[in-house]
């Protein structure tokens, strides 16, 4: 870059190229735009951390990351979520070296200072000499809470003083999530932690690709829809192309993700006189997944009439939400080669220019059948688990994209969103908000969330 002068609002359009819709490789692998990201984007927006049943007793707490910095997700006495900097505030040692546990107290290691479940300063060995306290007050010695937000369990923390409320970062994509985690009496809960594997690639490559790439799946996922493995015939790719037909989705945020019609893949169970069928008979021919039947009366008790009928005629299967965090909502085959609902949400977090590690988090609906939670779960580990048979193919990609830009003559090179959908815009009678893109899938929610990316690494 030219640094002289350095204004981040330059670098920003330098990178991301809105009258070509390019992006440069650079962004891909280069330190300095790393360091932008981490100051702002991972300081100012809100952080997907994981979700409230990890930690359902007081005193039970998960360490996580909000861009480089270490925090503690705490499950305080008083029953509320806090997140505070696992960075002691004595003379700068981690304050918890584990990942997950229960303590009412979180004791450092080097002097010994005690901090309660919610991050206050709790004492310090040998108190009664009144080594600490005197020319710094206790009130100000507790390690540093960060803001949080819980969105029906999954929970949010971000440093800035002054956040953006979180609804309207969540924007128009909130009527979409809540389809998927809010439409039961006692909502979703995880399937045990997070499986997490690193991988030598930047955590952009797998965000960008999460707000709605569809087209990879023919190519890249070849193998599995040869294997019957993303429903269709498997007979050849083309008869999984209709898959690629449904509502791309995005919001002015950089969120975004895939609507398809469930008769695209698994139209033996719609029926050839799907077009003619009630939002209710949809419902019942195939629940989404997560739920079964006798639970769809749940969903009109939490969800209004065009949330249902999102849910029914073309539910969102997979999206980003910006900037690091994805989910995906399909049906995937178990061992016996029967078609399982799977919930999913991963987190690519950031541990330098050209690593990250990937979290995935398995879910279903508490009231679920215990045996269907065991099945989803064995599902999720083999589609979307650290070794599961969809993202190996897609991690194998995150890291040889890092790898390329980090070349002479491929940092030079950039990344192309020019599938336009020109014609394809929102049915005029779709329900939901945002920005729809109806047809073949194309590049508009990924160049949008690299919109987003700009205008935040610019803030
Ligand atoms: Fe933690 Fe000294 S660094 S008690
Ligand atoms: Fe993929």
């Amino acid at each position: 870059f030219q640094k002289t002068p350095d204004s981040a609002k330059q670098i920003a359009n330098e990178l991301v190229r809105e009258e070509t819709r390019e992006v440069s490789m650079r962004v891909m692998s280069d330190p300095q735009v790393y360091e932008m990201e981490m100051e702002t984007i991972f300081q100012k927006t809100w952080i997907f951390l994981g979700h409230d049943t990890e930690i359902p007793k007081a005193g039970d707490f998960v360490t996580r990351k909000i861009g480089n910095d270490a925090v503690i997700v705490s499950r305080a006495a008083s029953g509320d979520v806090h997140v505070f900097l696992n960075v002691c505030p004595h003379r700068g040692m981690r304050v918890c070296g584990v990942d997950s546990g229960n303590s009412a107290l979180h004791r450092c290691i080097y002097h010994g200072w005690a901090f309660r479940s919610d991050g206050s300063f709790f004492g310090a060995p040998v108190e009664r000499e009144q080594m600490h306290g005197k020319m710094t007050p206790k009130s100000e010695l507790g390690l540093k809470n960060a803001k949080v937000h819980i969105y029906n369990g999954f929970i949010f923390a971000t440093w800035n003083e002054n956040p953006e409320p979180f609804d309207d970062f969540l924007g128009d994509m909130k009527y979409y999530m809540d389809t998927l985690v809010a439409r039961t009496d006692n909502g979703l809960e995880v399937l045990g932690p997070p499986q997490r594997v690193r991988i030598r690639g930047n955590w952009k490559t797998a965000g960008e690709q999460s707000t709605g790439d569809g087209f990879h799946t023919l190519t890249l996922h070849r193998s599995l829809m040869e294997a019957g493995q993303m429903g269709g015939s498997g007979d050849s790719i083309y008869d999984n192309a209709p898959a690629m037909y449904g509502q791309n989705i995005s919001t002015d945020q950089g969120h975004g993700g895939r609507c398809i019609p469930p008769e695209m893949t698994f139209s033996a169970v719609m029926g050839t006189d799907i077009d003619k069928c009630s939002v209710e008979e949809r419902l019942d021919r195939l629940p989404p997944p997560g739920l079964t039947r006798e639970m769809i009366p749940q969903i009109y008790r939490h969800l209004d009439e065009g949330q249902i009928e999102v849910l029914a005629r073309s539910p969102l299967q997979a999206g980003g939400l910006f900037p690091n965090a994805s989910f995906v909502f399909l049906f995937a085959p178990d061992v016996n080669g029967e078609f399982v609902g799977l919930l999913g949400m991963h987190l690519f977090q950031p541990l330098g220019p050209d690593e990250m590690e990937l979290y995935t988090w398995l879910f279903a609906e508490k009231d679920a059948p215990e045996d269907m939670k065991r099945r989803m779960r064995a599902v999720g580990v083999q589609a979307v688990g650290s070794s599961g048979v969809i993202e190996q193919d897609d991690t194998e990609t995150w890291s040889v994209i890092t790898q390329s830009s980090k070349g002479v003559m491929g940092s030079r090179g950039t990344l192309k969103y020019q599938a336009i959908t020109g014609e394809h815009t929102k049915p005029a009678d779709w329900p939901g908000p945002g920005h729809v893109y109806d047809g073949f899938t194309k590049d508009d929610t990924q160049w949008n969330w690299w919109v987003a990316y700009k205008n935040a690494l610019a803030s």
